[in-house]
């Protein structure tokens, strides 16, 4: 794990290494000092001897300055290595994310994921500037400081026998303890940007409901989950302070009452006792440091755990090693294909399809809610891939193509779908970036989008704002279209694309199809019947099997299903 996520340091390793280095110059400096301040009082003072201490006390003020140097240094490299670290790592994180299948963001949620590329990231990047600073100064610092002490008094120097092994388990129960509650409070975070999302993404439809209230209250419950998780972890790592100032001020008054009676005695010279005591405080100090390192470093891990999962994680859709079909036509065909969103044959929500669908085909698909329409059309691009059974397009299995080719080929227009921020233009050229402003207004044409664009002051250079606010639903499935059809696809899916738009530019956008893309093999998927109507073959979808498929007229022979809905919905036009 640990080299999986550090290997992102990258180019920053000259800084990550150049810290313990600097910071070595500045330990030795403070470690240095009080054994110069013990020469100045034993030498100098109690000697009179006014120019020793004068050059002494220079040597102490140029070790000041040459510490402090270092110790600006070392923080600055820390905190360069620190944030280029973080830098790659989200951009790692990221990139990655772009690379899962919808299957891949389905088991993380996108709120997960949110989380783990912001907070989980900054939690890591913060404990690795510790991380760089301390874990070299702590004991670099506690190994030079005792060996100093041990060396100015060996019998003084017994009191860390008793004080060390109590820090010791202090650390130990806390890094035991704090560790699964700070995962716990990881996956509260997760909840709350959860919610944050969802709430920010659907604001419309909060504000629709008046739901407002409702939300705040829900949001509260959210963030005192959060609150109360992080005082849990929080609790007990904060345990650590007192504890060690416990510890440090105990020892340092054992050592000044055996220490005042030695020095009363004659045993041990007053400078001596000064800087024994400064090393005392140096040793302790740095015990301390390495214990918060220690509780950083638990901190941190379920951050790491947390990252090192999304980077790890294979896309489970990847192109084939050395995948060059290309697609021959845009002939479509289903063998014995079930499908479970969950890869199990248990939960099958598409149960043994056979289809055949010839290149140059509209097909209509008609069905209810949940008859897992589109997930059936989902596989035709490879969203997702079939549990079982096979799924070739234009003659190959879609697991031979590379999936831009692939995509290049079937152009889905999805049931949800989103434009992004920029121009109508901009957005358009995600169908193809090349698009020459003729190709984008003929599509625009085709899709019924042409003449509300230009009604619009800036036209193309329309800005969309975020997610596409500035258009209504109709206006904003019809671009969907358009962009689709830049790609200049075999295939091409329309998944419920036009039920926004009114029913007479619905049938010039099929007249519009009919016309332009008589070569492209169109699937459409809707809920009114005189959408697929004219289509060359309609397929009836019924809780996951295709229970008919024919034309219109042989449909309404022959099925149910279709009737009753053709009824329903004539029945509602005639009234
Ligand atoms: N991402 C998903 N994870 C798990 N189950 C899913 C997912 N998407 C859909 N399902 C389930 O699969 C079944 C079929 O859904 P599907 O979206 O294919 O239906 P549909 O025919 O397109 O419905 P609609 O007309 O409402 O769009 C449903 O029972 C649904 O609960
Ligand atoms: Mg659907």
């Amino acid at each position: 794990m640990y080299k999986t996520i550090f290997s992102h340091i990258g180019k920053y390793k000259k800084q990550a290494v150049l810290t313990p280095v600097t910071i070595i110059g500045e330990v030795l400096m403070e470690v240095l000092i009080p054994a110069v301040m013990a020469l100045i009082i034993d030498n100098g003072v109690d000697k009179g001897n006014i120019g020793y201490v004068a050059r002494m006390g220079g040597l102490m003020v140029l070790m000041s300055v040459f510490s402090l140097c270092f110790g600006a240094l070392a923080a600055r490299f820390s905190a360069v290595a620190a944030m280029g670290f973080a830098k790659n790592l989200r951009s790692a994180l990221f990139r990655k994310v772009q690379d899962f299948s919808f299957a891949n963001v389905d088991k993380f949620s996108t709120a997960s994921l949110t989380t783990r590329l912001t907070t989980d990231v900054t939690n890591i990047q913060n404990a690795f500037m510790m991380f760089v600073r301390m874990a070299f100064r702590s004991p670099i610092m506690l190994i030079l400081a005792t060996v100093m002490a041990v060396r100015q008094n060996a019998r003084l120097s017994l009191v860390f026998l008793f004080a060390i092994p109590v820090l010791a388990f202090a650390v130990f129960f806390i890094i035991s303890k704090a560790h699964p509650r700070f995962e716990k409070m990881l996956g509260q975070y997760d909840k709350m940007n959860g919610k944050i999302q969802e709430n920010l993404i659907g604001i419309r439809v909060v504000k629709a409901f008046a739901r407002e209230e409702h939300e705040k209250k829900s949001f509260e419950e959210n963030t005192a989950a959060v609150r109360f998780a992080q005082f849990a972890a929080e609790k007990l790592v904060i345990l650590n302070m007192p504890i060690m100032q416990l510890v440090m001020y105990a020892s340092i008054v054992t050592i000044l009452y055996f220490g005042g009676h030695m020095a009363v005695d004659g045993d041990i010279a007053t400078g001596e006792l000064s800087s024994f005591i400064m090393y005392v405080g140096q040793i302790l100090l740095s015990l301390m440091m390495l214990s918060m390192l220690f509780i950083m470093f638990v901190i941190s891990r379920a951050s790491l755990q947390r990252v090192y999962e999304v980077l790890i994680e294979e896309p489970s859709i990847k192109d084939k090693e050395g995948a060059q079909a290309s697609a021959e036509d845009g002939s479509i065909r289903f063998e014995n294909v079930s499908f479970s969103y969950f890869g199990d044959m248990d939960n099958l929500v598409l149960d043994s399809i056979d289809l055949n669908i010839m290149s140059g085909e509209t097909i209509g698909i008609i069905g209810g809610t949940g008859s897992s329409k589109t997930s059936l059309v989902q596989l035709i691009p490879r969203l997702y891939d079939a549990t079982a059974g096979r799924v070739i397009v234009g003659g190959h299995d879609v697991k031979d193509y590379s999936l831009e080719t692939l995509r290049d080929q079937v152009a889905m227009v999805l049931q949800k779908n989103v434009l992004f921020s920029g121009t109508i233009r901009d957005n358009l050229r995600w169908g193809d970036e090349n698009a020459t402003d003729e190709e984008i207004i003929e599509a625009c044409k085709a899709a019924c989008a042409h003449d509300f664009v230009m009604s619009f002051p800036d036209g193309y250079d329309t800005d969309l704002g975020q997610g596409g606010v500035n258009v209504s639903g109709g206006q904003k499935q019809r671009l969907c279209i358009a962009r689709a059809l830049l790609k200049k696809p075999k295939i091409i899916i329309l998944d419920d694309s036009t039920s926004a738009v009114d029913t007479a530019t619905d049938s010039s956008i099929r007249k519009a199809f009919r016309e332009k893309l008589s070569e492209t093999t169109t699937i459409i998927i809707a809920q009114r019947i005189s959408s697929v109507k004219d289509a060359d073959r309609i397929i009836v979808m019924d809780g996951g099997k295709i229970t008919d498929i024919g034309t219109h007229e042989q449909l309404m022979q022959s099925s149910e299903i279709y009737r009753e809905v053709y009824d329903s919905q004539q029945k509602g036009a005639d009234e």
